[in-house]
């Protein structure tokens, strides 16, 4: 992780790029993402959209407006809906079972749910509904820190490791990842992430940069957490990257998305950086752009663009990948190979 040789970073950037080549392939699976709501009940010091942060104003989708966005990702061809919110229990779970139901009865369309930390009961009930992904970054593997920046909700005790596990069990893919560069991180404990990915077998990995932002405890700098300058993991673009890289060759068949963090930290190519060292799954925002503009987990979000989506195309064309065909789920590439 604390690799500088610009000689052996090439090597990583080469090795990685291959592994993706050989086991995903170049396709670019894309996935439409909507964020269906901005309530959240948590408290995380990094997250813009915490409940204690009151200069947002807060929405929430009805189910027409989201099924639209189901339409509008037929449309586009994408393969998979991703509905994404705070946690948010004003989304109440039988409403989220039927949304799914539909979805899965009028559309193609794979389904990947990002909701927090709901009850067992919940996440069961919609895996039943026929939601097929569920995406829940643990953040960092240091525990302390994660303590530190992600306050429990009603003393219940969270360890999102464990819930990636039980997620597992009940047939989801799943989907972790962590935010590279929070204040008190070491590079150590990004390694560590790693080996956590690898143990989970996770189906997605989701990678960030940290941002941030300004109407948040750990954004105003008042969470600390005292560590060495030298041991702090840097929260830029080539940290970010190293570890793009180097979780593509520890998990070679996972999807890894090229990040909206990513993008927002180098809008010119950072999606194109992200895709040539690893990635391979883009996640083009399907928000409404009235709601969109709530949804600032950090400042400043560059959403990787609807209304950019030709030149989205025409960017993946420019480095050789072409977008891809179908759900793009990582056990669905298995038996499209076992068809041939
Ligand atoms: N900077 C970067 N990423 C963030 N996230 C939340 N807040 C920030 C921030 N300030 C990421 C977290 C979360 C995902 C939805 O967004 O990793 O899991």
């Amino acid at each position: 992780m604390k690799e500088k040789d610009r000689r052996n970073l090439r090597e990583l950037w080469r090795q990685a790029d291959a592994s993706r080549r050989l086991h995903v392939g170049d396709e670019v699976h894309l996935r439409g993402l909507t964020e269906i709501s901005n309530h959240c009940v948590r408290q995380c010091g990094y997250c813009g959209l915490r409940a204690g942060n009151s200069y947002i104003e807060r929405y929430r989708m009805n189910k027409t407006e989201i099924m639209e966005c189901a339409g509008e990702c037929v449309r586009r061809e994408y393969g998979t809906i991703v509905l994404q919110a705070g946690e948010d229990y004003g989304i109440k779970t039988p409403a989220l079972s039927n949304l799914i139901q539909r979805i899965k009865a009028e559309t193609p369309l794979a389904v990947t749910l990002s909701m927090g930390e709901r009850p067992l009961a919940d996440l069961s009930e919609w895996r039943n509904a026929g939601a097929d992904r569920y995406l829940l970054r643990f953040e960092t593997s240091d525990r302390h820190l994660y303590e530190l920046i992600h306050p429990a909700y009603k003393g219940r005790k969270s360890d999102r490791i464990v819930t990636l596990r039980v997620l597992k069990s009940l047939g989801y893919e799943i989907g972790g990842g962590v935010m590279v560069g929070i204040p008190g991180q070491t590079y150590e404990s990004l390694a560590r992430d790693i080996e956590i990915f690898r143990e989970l077998d996770l189906d997605m990995i989701g990678i960030g940069p940290y941002l941030p932002h300004p109407q948040t405890p750990l954004g105003r700098g008042e969470w600390k957490r005292n560590i060495s300058e030298a041991e702090q993991a840097p929260n830029d673009e080539e940290t970010t990257l190293k570890m793009f890289a180097l979780s593509r060759i520890a998990c070679p068949e996972a999807n890894i998305p090229a990040t909206t963090a990513l993008a927002t930290l180098n809008p010119q190519s950072g999606i194109e950086a992200g895709l040539m060292r690893g990635a391979n799954v883009l996640m083009p925002d399907l928000t409404p752009q009235r709601f969109r503009n709530n949804y600032q987990i950090y400042p400043d979000r560059q959403a990787i663009h609807d209304s950019h989506d030709l030149s989205l195309r025409r960017r993946l064309e420019n480095i050789d990948r072409r977008p891809g065909v179908g759900p793009g789920g990582r056990f669905d590439r298995l038996s499209e190979i076992i068809a041939l």
